[in-house]
């Protein structure tokens, strides 16, 4: 595995040029770390999503960033090759203080980027992020955080002012300084139109195939959700024999463009 070369922003923005998929996976643990770069994932994204599905919360929102510090610190651990992003946690970036200090933290830990959820409301935390060396990914759509004010876990940007407004906002936080963007439950031709009009990588999570790269929850990949498995999202053990073989199996597909494949999509 020493050939590998480190995934890197700069790397990312390069797939994208050349038109190929991005994969990432969250990862909370060092076991799943590795097994994941084995199967040539790039980006590993420590997502507060542990809060529902390792922690057994009904949302996001209880994750502290002590909880963040403990996983991004299991996982750097093992981590050789792919890039780590890791979520801020609910009300960690609520002013540009307490950003700088919680980012800071991650950073020191292993990160490599922060996450954190919004859009021209974070505007101004993405760029003193991003303007003292603190690479930031951004998220639009269903942003998990704010389930309580979208009145649940649905799509966003469904009519035509607020997918307007989720354009604008895209633009904004690329100009802000972020370097790559989530997109979470939108039409897939938002999506395509979002993508197409940055310059920086999108990765969509129920967005359509035509985001340049593609994310998953590893317990929806893997089928070991508890109740219902998200529409968006395809159990790959189902298509191989074992672990190793379903993340090969998510990495092969995005790659060729398999996945999402149109009943995983939203129009
Ligand atoms: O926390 C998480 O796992 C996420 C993904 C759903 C994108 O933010």
């Amino acid at each position: 595995m020493a050939d590998r070369d480190t995934v890197t922003s700069v790397s990312l923005l390069r797939l994208k040029e050349r038109g190929e998929k991005i994969t990432c996976v969250t990862s909370y643990d060092a076991s799943f770390t590795c097994l994941l770069e084995q199967a040539g994932v790039e980006v590993l994204l420590v997502g507060d999503s542990l809060g529902m599905v390792v922690q057994g919360h009904e949302s996001t929102l209880p994750v502290r960033v002590a909880d963040m510090i403990y996983h991004t610190s299991c996982v750097a651990r093992a981590g050789q090759f792919a890039l780590r992003i890791v979520d801020m946690p609910f009300m960690s970036y609520s002013s540009v203080d307490r950003a700088l200090g919680n980012a800071a933290r991650l950073m020191r830990t292993g990160a490599h980027m922060v996450k954190l959820e919004g859009g021209r409301d974070v505007a101004d935390i993405v760029r003193a992020l991003t303007e003292r060396g603190i690479p930031v990914c951004a998220h639009l759509g269903l942003t998990p955080q704010s389930v309580h004010q979208l009145g649940g876990y649905r799509v966003q940007g469904r009519d035509a002012e607020s997918a307007q407004r989720l354009l604008e906002d895209a633009r904004l936080l690329e100009k802000s300084g972020a370097s790559v963007l989530v997109l979470e439950c939108i039409p897939a031709d938002l999506a395509r139109q979002v993508s197409q009009c940055l310059r920086i990588p999108s990765i969509g999570i129920g967005a359509g195939p035509d985001c340049d790269g593609q994310v998953l929850v590893l317990y929806d990949l893997l089928g070991i959700t508890p109740g219902k498995r998200p529409r968006f999202s395809h159990n790959f053990l189902e298509d191989s024999d074992d672990i190793p073989g379903a993340l090969r199996a998510f990495v092969e597909a995005v790659k060729a463009g398999r996945f999402p494949a149109p009943q995983h999509s939203f129009s």
